[in-house]
């Protein structure tokens, strides 16, 4: 299923990927997928804030891999954000062993997806972020399964609630 959201601003991108962080478990990976800008490490900070992670999220653009120590529900969760701009080949893929991260233990958050899509596990999260500059963002919750259409409605709902634009 596809879920359409509106985001006016980095705040409120921020706010959706916080509510959605707080929805996250461990071996859940989530890719995040937008032109140059169009806010992907914004709504991944706001999955690290929903994690409970404190302390800065910088990009990982020249890192490639982050990690950080969040929670959910007062469990641990190894928390991985990964931008993969700057591979060039699948096989850089392997060699930075981004499957390992694929893990029981770890929510998985991947910008630039797409040089890695033979690896990603079927249930993943795809969301993908539409307008770039001051323009307003289309967020589009793109699901695989079940379990994820019953957190994407729950969060969608949550924000309606709270009176929030659509
Ligand atoms: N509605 C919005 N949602 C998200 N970001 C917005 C929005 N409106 C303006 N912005 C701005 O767009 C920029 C998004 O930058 P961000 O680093 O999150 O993008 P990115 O998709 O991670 O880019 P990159 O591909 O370079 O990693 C920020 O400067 C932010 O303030
Ligand atoms: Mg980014």
């Amino acid at each position: 299923m596809d879920y359409r959201i509106t985001s006016m601003s980095a705040e409120e991108t921020r706010e959706w990927g916080k509510q959605l962080g707080r929805h996250l478990r461990k071996g859940d990976v989530v890719a995040l997928i937008g032109d140059l800008g169009a806010g992907k490490t914004s709504l991944a900070q706001g999955i690290g804030e929903g994690l409970g992670v404190t302390g800065p999220m910088p990009s990982p653009t020249f890192t490639l891999i982050q990690e950080y120590g969040g929670q959910n529900q007062g469990a641990k969760v190894r928390l991985v954000h990964m931008d993969l701009y700057r591979l060039q080949h699948p096989q850089e893929v392997e060699v930075i062993g981004v499957e390992e991260f694929f893990a029981e233990d770890t929510v998985c958050l991947i910008e630039w997806p797409e040089i890695a899509e033979d690896y990603l596990p079927e249930n993943r999260l795809v969301v993908e972020i539409l307008g770039s500059g001051e323009q307003p963002r289309k967020i589009v919750f793109h699901t695989y399964d079940e379990t994820w259409d019953v957190r994407i409605k729950d969060i969608i709902h949550f924000r309606e609630r709270l009176g929030g634009p659509q």
